[in-house]
């Protein structure tokens, strides 16, 4: 079979097995299992592919259409212009985070700023902020152990591993120091959604997914927390679930947070919160 036929008919397989985006799931794994870029393949469209490149292939595209996500079958994720490791240890990373990381950006005017992490995954928070940031002072925390194994290879392969202290905590329990900017995106799925969430979402952990309650306990929790390890006037920013905006706002508004503001994400959805405190 020559590399467009390839295309076309594990494009129709994904169709048949709902994966969304079938066509460029399709050239992905392509590219992946032959070595090239994606964007190489409509150069090669009338090549035949021997045997030996096939068979991977076929183990790929099955486990794609059961629902395994392209990030963990590729092995690796594009961040902000990075490329991250990537498998079940952490979350996938979302689009809507590079949202987070580019409002931030602008968000930072001290480039010697001191940084908190909280829920860091697999680090594409903290280390593209370390990349944006060369002089900040960044600290990551999670409570998986697994999740900072993964950043910490993260940083290692973008030889980052001297410029951020990875470290296990609850939230910011036992955290020393005071912060310029705390940034998380916390799980913040309730339990009780379970149902709604996709297949590829159910191969990240469950820790890294769900939260209690209505799922914003976690990012409530933070909230509290959080005046106690913000410098002055320094900012807290969330990443939250959809619909859970108004009452975190009012929440922040209880806590004597000031400046607060929301900022939607590509989609409309009401995603993130900015809060100053002291
Ligand atoms: C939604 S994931 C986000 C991962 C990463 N920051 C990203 O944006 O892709 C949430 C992360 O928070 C961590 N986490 C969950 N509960 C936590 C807690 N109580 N304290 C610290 N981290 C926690 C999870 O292990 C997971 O890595």
């Amino acid at each position: 079979m020559t590399v467009l036929e390839v295309l076309q008919s594990t494009t129709a397989y994904f169709k048949k097995h709902n994966v969304e985006n079938p066509r460029l799931n399709a050239e992905h794994l392509l590219a992946h299992v032959l070595g090239r870029k994606r964007i190489d393949l409509y150069l090669e469209f009338e090549h035949a592919l021997t045997e030996s490149e096939l068979a991977p292939l076929r183990d790929l595209v099955k486990r794609r259409s059961q629902g395994e996500p392209l990030q963990h079958l590729l092995g690796t994720v594009e961040f902000c212009g990075l490329t991250f490791l990537c498998d079940k240890r952490a979350m996938v990373p979302r689009p809507e985070t590079e949202e987070l990381v580019e409002l931030l950006k602008s968000e930072i005017q001290n480039p010697e700023s001191k940084i908190v992490d909280v829920g860091t995954g697999s680090g594409v928070i903290a280390l593209s902020l370390a990349a944006k940031f060369p002089e900040a002072e960044i600290l990551a925390v999670d409570i998986s152990e697994d999740a900072l194994a993964l950043a910490r290879e993260n940083a290692a392969r973008l030889s980052f591993a001297d410029r951020i202290r990875f470290l296990k905590r609850n939230l910011l329990e036992d955290v020393e120091g005071s912060f310029d900017l705390i940034v998380a995106n916390l799980p913040y799925v309730s339990t009780q959604d379970r149902h709604t969430l996709s297949r590829e979402v159910l191969h990240d952990p469950a820790m890294a997914v769900f939260a209690n309650g209505r799922g914003d306990e976690l990012v409530r929790e933070l909230i509290a927390q959080a005046p106690s390890r913000l410098s002055p006037g320094g900012v807290l920013a969330l990443e939250i679930g959809i619909g859970q905006s108004d009452a975190l706002f009012s929440v922040l508004a209880e806590k004597k947070y000031r400046d607060i503001y929301s900022k939607n994400d590509y989609s409309g959805v009401t995603r993130f919160l900015f809060a100053k405190y002291g």
